[in-house]
């Protein structure tokens, strides 16, 4: 199965509009022509509009960070796919890290946003791992099972084809620390088996399963060596043109 290599980059609460117009705009510069690898960018909810005009017409899919599960009402300060949506978004990131760390969020309202999500026709890139406590103590694997199965629960497997699972290493994040090859790709197999076991071989086998944490030009290449790895979702070096589109030609690298 030749899954379609898959490189994202997350801004997080970084980037003014106006920095975000001029980053996309040297990224069109650098990634044009780029075949055979799908390219995404997650700016902050303010610089959605601007970054769509700008990638317009290009490969470039426009991604959100989050998204609410309600679809419209009085729930100050959040945003519903259907203005995602609108505003141009393909993808919504769901469940990073940071949200679960610093905003409650729970395997289950994880859950709750992606099938609004998938409902509402936004593709998502569903965010998995475990912090370094939970590797130290053995427990990577069933944190990685229970974020699975409970963030997956009651989808279909045609509503699984819109998922691309994002394997974040808490510890591996803004740290300078990268999963090695190895280690990142024991967890992705992993990942594959479970997902087999909850659908199917077939389906397990279509699923992009993302990398991300610490990705660098210099690190991508062997990440993306091992046979489960499909792509990355990448934080700091998404910042820069230089680094994000040589991380995007991680093959002529
Ligand atoms: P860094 O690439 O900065 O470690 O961030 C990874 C990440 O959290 C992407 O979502």
């Amino acid at each position: 199965m030749v899954r379609l290599p898959f490189i994202a980059g997350n801004w997080k609460m970084n980037k003014t509009v106006r920095e975000a117009v001029d980053l996309v705009k040297e990224l069109k510069a650098t990634l044009s022509g780029v075949k055979g690898v799908e390219v995404a960018v997650a700016p902050p909810f303010t610089a959605l509009d601007a970054v769509r005009r700008e990638i317009e017409g290009s490969s470039i899919l426009l991604a959100a960070q989050n998204v609410y599960w309600e679809e419209k009402g009085a729930f100050t300060g959040e945003i519903s796919s259907l203005m995602l949506k609108e505003v141009g978004c393909h993808y919504v990131i769901i469940g990073h890290s940071e949200r679960r760390q610093f905003f409650g969020e729970t395997d289950e309202t994880v859950s709750r946003r992606i099938k609004t999500a998938l409902t509402q026709g936004l593709k998502v890139m569903f965010c998995i791992g475990e912090t370094l406590k939970e590797r130290e103590e053995g427990k990577t694997f069933s944190v990685i099972e229970r974020q699975v199965e409970v963030g997956l629960k009651g989808l279909g497997p045609q509503e699984l084809r819109g998922i691309t699972v994002a394997y974040e290493p808490v510890w591996a994040i803004g740290t300078g620390k990268t999963a090695t090859p190895d280690q990142a790709e024991e967890v992705h197999r992993y990942v594959r088996g479970k997902l087999e076991g909850l659908y199917s071989k077939i389906i397990s086998e279509e699923i992009r399963i993302q990398y991300g944490g610490s990705v660098t030009p210099e690190n991508i290449k062997g990440l993306m060596a091992q046979p489960n790895i499909d792509g990355a979702l990448v934080g700091g070096a998404s910042l820069k043109a230089e680094s994000f589109s040589k991380i995007v030609r991680f093959r002529e690298l």
